[in-house]
Formats: C-alpha cells, structure tokens, sequence
C-alpha cells in the first residue's frame, strides 16, 4: 500500500489494485450452517464451498491472479517436452533466484517429497526453525526426524519480537556438535513460519544460519512457499532493510541458501511448485525423480497455463504493493481483534490472523481440540471457514497419545487480493460476538480419525450439545439475519 493520508487520521490498509472479475458468494442461514458442519464431522475441510461464505481456510491456490497472469495463460505453449513456457519460467527463476538450475514440480509437497526421497534415511536429523505438517511427514515417512530449533518467543502468543521465525543459532551449533554432521542431510529454514502464525525470520538470522551450515558443510534448504510475507517483513521491520528493493531482498535470501523450493500455490499466486539449485550434483540427483513422481523435466506436473501465471506472478511478487497487501489486511484486522480483547498472535505475521484457541477457550482441554472447535463455532455463527492449527493438526504418537501441539491456534488465511475491507469488518464482527459468548463453545471427539495427516479428512463430533445453543443464542441476538 502506498502511504496515502486519511484526512480523518484513520490508518487503513488502501488496496492498489480493483476488481475485474468477481465470484458471487452466499450466506446460508445458520440452521443450514449447523447441518453443514455436522456433515462435514465439524471438519472444516470438508465443507462444501457452496456452504462457505468467506473461504479463510487458505491462501493455497486462492489467490487472486491479475490480470497479466490471466493474459500470460493464453500464450502457453503446450507440449509434453521442451515447451517455451517452461524455458520462461526457469528464466525468470534465474533473474529473481540467480539459481541456474530449475526442477519443476505440481505443488510444494512433491518438493518436499523429491528432496526426503534422496536425502532423508533412517536416523537422519532435519534441524528447522518450524516444521510445516508436509514437511514433516515427508521426513518420517523416510525414516526420519524433525527437531525445531526455533527461538524462546517463538511459541509465545503475544510479543513484541518482531522475527519470531527465527532459528535459535546456539541450538543448531549444539544438535550438529551433539549428532554430528553425518546426521544431519541438509537444515531447513522456512520462510514465514507457518505453523506458529506467518511468522517471519531475519536476512541477518539467515546469514548467521549460513555461517553455521558452511562450517559443519550442510546444505541450507529454504522453503519459500512464504517468500512474499517475510520480503514484506525483512523490508519493513528489519534494521538496514528500509533502503533495499523486494528483488534486492529476495536475491540476498536466495544467495544464502543452496536449495530452494516453493508451493507456487503460494508464493507466484498460481498452481504448482519447483525447485532450484546452484548446486549441480544436488541438481542431478533430485532430477532422477521428476519425470517418475512428476512428469517430465519441462512440466512437473503443473499446467502449462498455470506455469506462465506463476513466471508474471513471481515477477509481480517483486511489487511491494503486491506483498504488502495480505500483511497489511491481516495487521488491520489483528488490531481491531484486539480492540475487543479477543487473544491474537503477536505481532501480526503474514499468511492469516491467527487466534489462539487456547485463551479463547480455556475452559476446553487440549484433547478437545480448541482450535477444532472454534473453527466450527465460527463457521456456525458467520460462515466463515478458518483452518485448525493445533493438536489436531498433530499426529498421534505410536503408542496412541496425543501429541499436543505447541500452540493451539484457529488461523484465518488471508488470501491476497481476495477480500475487502467490508468482510474484514463482518469477520472482526462475527469473531468479537463469538467471543462475548466463548462459555457456550464446546469439545469435539474423532469419530473418524486417519493415521496420517489427520486433520484433512477426519471426521469429529461435538462432547454435548453445544452447537444447539449457540444457534438459539445467534438467534435471541440477530433474529433473522443470517
Ligand atoms: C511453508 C509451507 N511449505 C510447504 C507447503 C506445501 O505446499 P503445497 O500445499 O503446495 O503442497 C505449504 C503449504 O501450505 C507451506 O505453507
């Protein structure tokens, strides 16, 4: 956003940008909502988007495209091998990136699931500032582990530290010493923390991480699905920052590190992934498995259509207007939830507006799955779908336990240049109403519960009735609006 003064002294976030195709939504009545969601097994992935009214679930493949990416998808070029499309994208990946080597793939997964296949065996160590639920079951499914090595203020709620995605420095330095190099396949850095509300690490946190990785002779692997939040972050938070340009930013980030790999559904607001590297050896032996798991070395996967979008998508990522606008809605929003005392992730991060379920419910044990229940109840009184980022989230241990998940949050993903400042206002609104009546939200039980990746299709059922009487209570106080 451009720094326009309001004449009220009102500081809003302005969009640069207008709409010119829209998508009509629905508001179905609550009584409607309530069969819904008890359809769904109060699992909001499995709502059917004719029952969603604001789809807050992700910013996955929902972002906006512009105009430029819709005219870039009439010029793909479509074949099986050799296509120009792709010959564009991996030149605009090595202007942006300066990687010469470009592996591409259909989404930020199989990325993940290419680079575990070669690198990952039993007993391998991942360290990470934050594991993301793919990641993570990529690595055990190779006979590996996770371990986070993310700062103290990480995991608190509310701070003021304003990299809280950063990587404790001390604690890589003490796992390589403790386990040694050969353990260790490659470090992870993910940029804009997902799991601990888009929360962003330092270009300084990053150079210090490259630092270590040289002495101990790891690879430093970057997940950049997040890129665009934390460029946003490191120009406005970070010292020294102020005076780059987002390309200037994002080619220091890529120079750290020796692999990339990225959801484009995320960072290039279209519909793929890729991977890439300066490093030819690497280059060769993850390219072995693009054609088997992928489809051949010019496509992966993807669309051709969809590749062109992410080459202008990328491009557009370098337009601070354009990163700016989800960190900005999602501050706004942040900052009028606090006004009505509603617990937040601090400071506001990219990708969402995290709530913390655990304040928000604190009379729910963490085996009731909070975040799981107040993504329900907000469904019920707003028709709004958030996504659950808790224990739910978490996949059980071997012997059955729950593994309960270091911060219980209820994430509403801001996809960029999707809403308005209307819906933010309702979605504030619905939150603050849900809150005054918290008492009545109660547990949820698995009826349905998958091994693996859990929170995407189990099926939950309410501990008692409580959904009947926040329905009866919607009523007494908005009578017949839905
Ligand atoms: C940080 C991070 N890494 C990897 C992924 C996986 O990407 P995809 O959904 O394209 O498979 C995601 C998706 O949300 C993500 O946020």
């Amino acid at each position: 956003m451009t720094d326009v003064k309001l004449y009220s002294g009102e500081s809003i976030p302005l969009e640069m940008h207008k709409a010119k195709i829209i998508q009509k939504l629905n508001l179905v009545p609550i009584d409607h909502r309530l069969e819904a969601i008890s359809e769904a097994g109060n699992n909001t992935f499995l709502l059917k988007n004719r029952d969603v009214f604001l789809d807050m679930l992700t910013d996955s493949g929902v972002n906006a495209m512009s105009d430029q990416q819709l005219s870039a998808m009439m010029i793909a070029d479509d074949s099986y091998a050799g296509s120009e499309t792709f010959y564009r994208m991996e030149s605009k990946i090595q202007e942006l990136f300066n990687k010469k080597f470009f592996l591409p793939a259909h989404q930020g997964r199989a990325c993940e699931n290419i680079l575990c296949q070669v690198f990952v065996t039993p007993g391998s160590i991942v360290p990470m500032n934050y594991h993301f639920t793919t990641t993570k079951a990529h690595i055990v499914l190779n006979g590996g582990r996770v371990e986070e090595i993310f700062i103290d203020e990480a995991l608190q709620v509310t701070s003021n530290n304003p990299f809280k995605g950063n990587m404790d420095i001390e604690k890589l330095e003490a796992l390589i010493e403790q386990h040694g190099a050969d353990k260790i396949p490659f470090v992870r850095l993910e940029a804009g923390t997902n799991l601990i509300g888009g929360q962003p690490h330092s270009l300084e946190n990053m150079r210090q991480i490259r630092r270590v990785c040289d002495q101990a002779g790891l690879l430093l692997v970057l997940d950049a699905s997040l890129l665009a939040d934390n460029l946003h972050f490191i120009k406005t938070r970070e010292e020294g920052c102020r005076e780059k340009s987002i390309r200037e930013i994002t080619r220091e980030i890529s120079d750290l590190c020796d692999i990339m790999y990225f959801s484009a559904r995320k960072l290039g607001c279209a519909r793929g992934g890729g991977i890439c590297t300066n490093n030819e050896e690497v280059y060769l032996k993850l390219r072995e498995l693009v054609p088997l798991l992928e489809g051949f070395l010019t496509y992966g996967g993807m669309s051709v259509r969809e590749m062109e979008a992410i080459t202008v998508g990328l491009e557009e990522t370098m337009d601070e207007d354009m990163v700016n606008q989800g960190p900005q809605f999602i501050d706004f929003m942040i900052t009028e939830l606090q006004k009505k005392e509603v617990p937040v992730v601090t400071p506001a991060g990219g990708l969402g507006c995290h709530i913390d379920a655990s304040a928000f419910l604190p009379h729910l044990d963490r085996t009731e799955y909070p975040s799981g229940a107040l993504a329900s109840a907000l469904y019920l009184v707003s028709g709004i779908r958030g996504m659950e980022r808790g224990t739910m989230s978490e996949q059980r241990e071997e012997n059955g336990e729950e593994t309960i998940a270091h911060m219980e949050l209820l994430r509403l993903a801001m996809p960029r240049r999707v809403f308005t400042m209307s819906h933010i206002k309702y979605a504030v609104d619905r939150i603050a109403w849900l809150y005054q009546n918290r008492d009545l939200v109660g547990g949820l039980t698995f009826v349905e519960e998958p091994k693996i990746l859990r929170f995407f299709f189990g099926k939950l059922a309410t501990t008692s009735d409580w959904q009947t009487k926040l329905v009866a209570k919607f009523k007494e106080d908005f009578g017949e609006s839905p």
